[in-house]
């Protein structure tokens, strides 16, 4: 039998319930707009000329897949801050809007600073920590949420959630029916890739298996590209592995140079590429390309079809498989997908500092 097939694989490595979290994501979905529509607002937040969500790592991604939408249909920019200091031209005209888990990460706290320091409106979503003492003092509105597990598992309330305060704010369309229908389609595919599907009727755990022992390469483009991000990210923190996310129609324009070397290279790596009929065609043109160059230089390379009808389903079922065949992929390399030890070394010798 499949080790994928056996319960005790996830008895023995899964101490934390991961998979219980991934199965759960199309729940919290509802429940994190629920929750963005109950939210308070700032005031200012239907006046302003620009969005930086503010985030690091699992509380970054949600801003991230935001973007995408947005570009998609508004005429407010909005940019993701990964870092200390917000870009110079935020402003009074910016809503800045601070996303962290913990409500503790440095970074964000730091941009919140500036924030304040520049008198841009602001909002808060986090489960408490600092952020939530700092929101409470200045007035700032904000989404708390309890949750228990890590981040990167409670994606539905910094991404579904930040849509809800988007849509009220006037920056994003109704969301609502799109939201509803994705859901769906997210229920609907868990059905045919959860741990108890077998490895041969279960698309998810395939992908895993024809991705152990090799680092996977995910190629996004457009309303995507941050979904490879998620990919990248959920192989790291899960499956504990390298991973690389790449970007269409970019890497065309370099990456599909460096197959090559170093020598052995090849025979490491794994490419899947995320497609959605709603990437420009050209894009969609340039895949079968890219895949037909990898295959002659000996690289497997797979794909995964987005479900459902909207930019906003194709994003949120890709991310459901890619969370999926990331925990394949931790049971498959012997790993608990749960603790993330460097990065709670990092954060615990930084603040020593
Ligand atoms: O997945 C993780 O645990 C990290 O990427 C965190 O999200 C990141 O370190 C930021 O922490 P927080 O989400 O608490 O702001």
């Amino acid at each position: 039998m499949s080790i994928l097939d056996d319960r005790t694989t996830y008895q023995r490595l899964d101490t934390a319930g991961i998979g219980n979290l991934i199965a759960g994501l199309p729940q919290q979905c509802r429940a994190a707009w629920d929750a963005g529509m109950a939210a308070p607002l700032p005031e200012r937040a239907g006046d302003v000329m620009r969005v930086v969500v503010a985030g690091m790592g699992g509380s970054a991604i949600g801003g991230a897949l935001a973007r995408g939408l947005a570009d998609l249909e508004s005429p407010v920019a909005l940019t993701v801050c990964r870092d200390y200091r917000l870009p110079a031209w935020v402003d009074v005209h910016t809503l800045v809007i601070a996303s962290s888990f913990s409500g503790n990460t440095e970074e964000t706290l730091s941009c919140v600073e500036d924030a304040l320091e520049r008198h841009a409106p602001l909002l808060a979503i986090t489960t408490g920590g600092k952020l939530a003492q700092i929101a409470q003092a200045h007035h700032i509105p904000a989404l708390t949420y309890a949750f228990a597990g890590q981040p990167r598992c409670a994606l539905g309330y910094g991404f579904v959630g930040l849509l809800a305060l988007l849509q009220r704010a006037g920056i994003i369309g109704e969301q609502a029916s799109d939201l509803e229908a994705a859901v769906r389609a997210m229920e609907a595919w868990a059905a045919e890739i959860s741990p108890d599907v077998p490895e041969e009727r279960n698309a998810a755990k395939q992908m895993a298996r024809a991705l152990h022992g090799r680092i996977p390469v995910v190629y996004g483009a457009g309303f995507l590209t941050d979904v490879a991000v998620r990919w990248k990210g959920q192989f790291n923190e899960n499956s504990k592995t390298f991973a690389f996310a790449e970007a269409l129609p970019e890497a065309n324009h370099n990456a599909v140079e460096g197959y090559g070397l170093p020598a052995g290279s090849r025979e490491r790596m794994a490419v899947v590429f995320l497609k959605s009929a709603l990437l420009h065609p050209r894009v969609l043109d340039r895949i079968a390309v890219t895949a037909d160059i990898l295959e002659r230089q000996g690289i497997p390379a797979g794909w995964v079809d987005a479900r459902g009808d909207s930019a906003l389903a194709h994003i949120l079922t890709l991310v459901q498989f890619g969370d999926w065949v990331s925990y394949y992929l931790a049971m498959l390399n012997g790993q608990d997908p749960n603790p993330i030890p460097q990065i709670d070394y990092l954060k615990a010798q930084l603040a020593q500092r």
